[in-house]
């Protein structure tokens, strides 16, 4: 049986409900790209707002994590993951989560205790030392020896800020040489397979902690390392995970994979990654900024891996490998089925546009790498050649000369408007500190979305949204350019809605009797059964607007300040896209 479904299973049977895992691409949470880590899409949950389904919840999470892509290519780093994660939302706590780790590992997946060891939190000025679980595991049969307590490591934050507490990890003796009785964490031999986070806090922006209302219990296991440690393979790509993805790419190259590790598995992760970001509801193409400039990148990046394999880079090679690795997930996210044509054509598009400039931008560089890279050669190779600086920088590192890539960066700003949410922090993948101001946008949306319906059609549907704590961006469907006088009767109606102090409203129901009330939602089949729904209305205005969404939003309406649309632009065929602001 596959691994996801042994998770699921037995967390099932310990009476959690399975979630479905969410889009790659946060929803309702600017701060970062994309979601890395099982728990993202549940903070509104675990900072206490009930969930729809209960407080035992288990599912497989998406995760994309780029901020390192220089480590792809070893045997265990991945920009894609796949987390299986279980929770209690002030449910359980450490008993029953350390006894049913045990349990799965040793009694379900059959890994003899001897071959496990654990950290656990040591304390500090703030924080005791986690006493409970180490008490748990010694009660689960694990020796002294194989029990160390560590500060830094066993305290779990996904950002800055946020709901966050000691946790424990568990190790896997992941080689054949003899097990040491005494666990050294520095020996790399012993590896992390599972990660329970015991959480208590909510870290503020001013670096203070305060209690949650509730007890929270968050876990993460990474898939592509359990397997590799349960298939005996001491290298991610060996296993069943992976072997029929390298099994092609061997055949396409007619290469084998020993001796050609490095490329086969950075083309093999990043075309796997960038086939779920451009499968994910949000539709994500390849661009020069946001998601779309990983999308870029990974693709970028495959594609040249591919010419140093000497593969044929007008075959159709990216298909070949791509419908192998959508064959491999299709069954567990369905949109790899729904959108298998757009993934398949966003490969073949970028990679003709890459393949378009890629010999003459070699050419280039050639040129111009006798010597460390300027900032505006740099540049020039990026604005005229497409190469993304990160490809500069590779190719130059193999040649052992420098980039000035502070240079690149202030000669990129100058000559774009740099989205805002690029910026650097975004990369590290942070967490959602939802703001004040970022939440009046949310609740600003909808108002937007509604009045557009009654101003400009009743057909109007939101296809994206975007939200910084300086303006929010709605990209909705409409045949036309807006008129003056629509986006002035539209930015008056929101206002109006506003001074009205309506009340704005959630409720848990069921999918089917959310539609039935006429809720507006983006992706209805993306949503659990129970679902939470906003309302916002007064008994003199009646609801004026209704949708599904996991919030956080303002209480009344009256706390939004003014309404005010910046621009009415084109985003893609259908599609318009407005910037508004509150001020
Ligand atoms: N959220 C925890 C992690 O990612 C479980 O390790």
């Amino acid at each position: 049986m596959n691994l996801k479904d042994l998770y699921i299973d037995f967390f099932v049977s310990k009476g959690h409900k399975q979630i479905p895992s969410a889009p790659v691409v946060p929803e309702n949470d600017p701060s970062v790209l994309f979601n890395t880590a099982g728990m993202q899409p549940l903070i509104p949950y675990l900072m206490g707002q009930p969930h729809p389904y209960g407080t035992r919840l288990c599912d497989y999470q998406k995760c994309v994590r780029t901020n390192d892509l220089d480590n792809i290519g070893d045997t265990y780093h991945h920009t894609f993951f796949e987390m299986l994660g279980n929770w209690s939302l002030g449910d359980y706590f450490k008993e029953e989560s350390i006894t049913w780790s045990f349990e799965l590992l040793t009694k379900v997946l059959n890994i003899p205790v001897e071959r496990l060891a654990v950290t656990i939190f040591k304390g500090n000025d703030i924080i005791p030392f986690d006493q409970e679980a180490h008490d748990m595991w010694i009660k689960m049969g694990i020796s002294e020896d194989r029990i160390v307590p560590t500060e830094d490591d066993n305290f779990w934050i996904a950002g800055e800020t946020g709901p966050c507490g000691p946790d424990t990890e568990i190790f896997y003796w992941r080689s054949n040489d003899p097990i040491p009785t005494k666990f050294d964490t520095e020996d790399e031999r012993w590896v992390e397979i599972w990660n329970n986070v015991f959480m208590q806090y909510n870290k503020k922006a001013d670096g203070t902690v305060e209690e949650l209302p509730k007890k929270n219990v968050d876990t993460g296991m990474g898939l592509e390392r359990v397997a590799a440690v349960l298939e005996g393979v001491t290298d991610n790509y060996k296993s069943s995970v992976w072997t029929p993805v390298i099994k092609k790419i061997e055949e396409i190259t007619n290469l084998p994979y020993e001796g050609n590790e490095k490329s086969m598995r950075i083309i093999a992760d990043h075309l796997r990654t960038a086939i779920f970001i451009s499968a994910d509801p949000a539709g994500i193409k390849p661009s020069n900024t946001d998601q779309g400039y990983i999308l870029r990148r990974l693709i970028r990046r495959a594609i040249r891996h591919a010419k140093k394999l000497n593969i044929d880079i007008n075959s159709n090679w990216e298909e070949e490998i791509a419908l192998v690795i959508l064959s491999l997930y299709d069954k567990y996210y369905s949109e790899l089925k729904d959108n298998r044509e757009v993934v398949l054509e966003v490969l073949k598009n970028e990679k003709i546009k890459f393949n378009r400039t890629l010999e003459k931008g070699l050419r280039e560089f050639n040129k111009v790498s006798d010597k460390d890279i300027d900032g505006i050669t740099a540049f020039h190779l990026f604005d005229t050649y497409g190469f993304p600086i990160e490809l500069t920088e590779e190719m130059a590192k193999e040649l052992g000369i420098k980039v000035d890539v502070e240079g690149y960066k202030a000669k990129f700003k100058e000559h774009q408007e740099l989205s805002r949410t690029n910026s650097a922090g975004k990369f590290k993948g942070g967490l959602a500190g939802n703001s004040e101001i970022e939440t009046r946008y949310h609740t600003a949306t909808h108002l937007l979305n509604a009045a557009l319906k009654v101003v400009v059609n009743k057909d109007v549907h939101q296809k994206g949204s975007n939200i910084t704590d300086e303006r929010m961006r709605f990209d909705f469907s409409c045949d036309h350019k807006l008129s003056d006088e629509e986006k002035a009767k539209t930015e008056a109606l929101v206002n109006e809605w506003i001074k009205a102090g309506l009340d704005v409203t959630v409720e848990s129901m069921s999918k089917e009797d959310a539609i039935k009330s006429g809720a507006e939602c983006m992706f209805i089949e993306k949503y659990p059964d129970v679902v939470t729904v906003y309302s916002i209305g007064n008994s003199e205005y009646g609801i004026v607007s209704k949708e599904l969404c996991g919030g956080p939003h303002v209480k009344n309406t009256s706390e939004l300040g003014h309404f005010h649309i910046a621009k009415e632009e084109a985003s893609s065929a259908g599609v318009r896209r407005i910037k508004a602001i509150l001020d």
